[in-house]
């Protein structure tokens, strides 16, 4: 499975990147505000961090300034992913950029049958955002198995699944069972997956008895 970062914080994706283990970045409209900065250089500068798919969100609703906004986010670098809202006219787009060779993420998800229709329109990911529908109690997880059966029965179906709206580990745990493609993970989330106290206590014990030894390696 791929991990993607979701956020557009250089500094955390410069830290994530050099562990080698990052595969790819989403951003949104709601992670770009948050930076305080210009969408434009932001994207630029994660683009030239990471070489796998970097997301960068449309802000139009309508299909040609969709489409406009997607050639100039397109001319950024060539790791660019469009993502687009899941909407006809999203849809649309989706169709008309991927058939000019970009890339594009169809995101905001949260039917199967979105799903099917965002791989029809030739989307490289399509995102179902698993955390809202945990937030309203319907089950998140249910809807990536959904999705992955119904991608497993069309050989056409090149779609990667990118789980999105991941609030914490037991997510990745799911959509890896499931078969998901992809995560993309808010970083706290990421750095949790490395994580367990027995792994610390295990550590802390071969230490102290290396210790004694009265060795170094060096
Ligand atoms: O990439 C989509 C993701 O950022 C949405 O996450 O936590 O706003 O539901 P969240």
């Amino acid at each position: 499975m791929k991990f993607f970062v979701d956020t557009a914080d250089i500094g955390e994706i410069r830290d994530l990147a050099e562990t080698g283990l990052l595969d790819g970045v989403t951003t949104n409209p709601s992670l770009v505000a948050k930076t305080g900065r210009d969408f434009i250089d932001v994207i630029k500068e994660i683009c030239s961090v990471v070489d796998g798919p970097v997301s960068a969100e449309v802000a139009a609703t309508d299909y040609q300034t969709m489409v406009d906004e997607g050639k100039k986010l397109a001319d950024i670098a060539d790791n660019v992913a469009i993502k687009v809202p899941l909407t006809m006219d999203g849809l649309k787009a989706c169709r008309t950029i991927s058939q000019s060779g970009s890339m594009v993420n169809v995101t905001l998800c949260f039917s199967p049958v979105q799903a099917l229709l965002a791989a029809k329109a030739g989307a490289s990911f399509i995102s179902p955002f698993v955390g809202r529908l945990d937030d309203i109690g319907h089950d998140g997880m249910e809807l990536i198995e959904q999705i992955v059966d119904i991608y497993e029965n069309y050989d056409t179906i090149t779609t990667e699944v990118l789980v999105a709206s991941i609030r914490h580990p037991m997510h990745v745990v799911e959509a890896a069972r499931l078969g998901a493609d992809v995560c993309t993970v808010p970083p706290d989330v990421l750095r949790k997956l490395a994580l367990h106290p027995l792994t610390d206590k295990g550590l802390a014990a071969f230490l102290a008895d290396w210790e004694k030894t009265g060795q170094s390696i060096l």
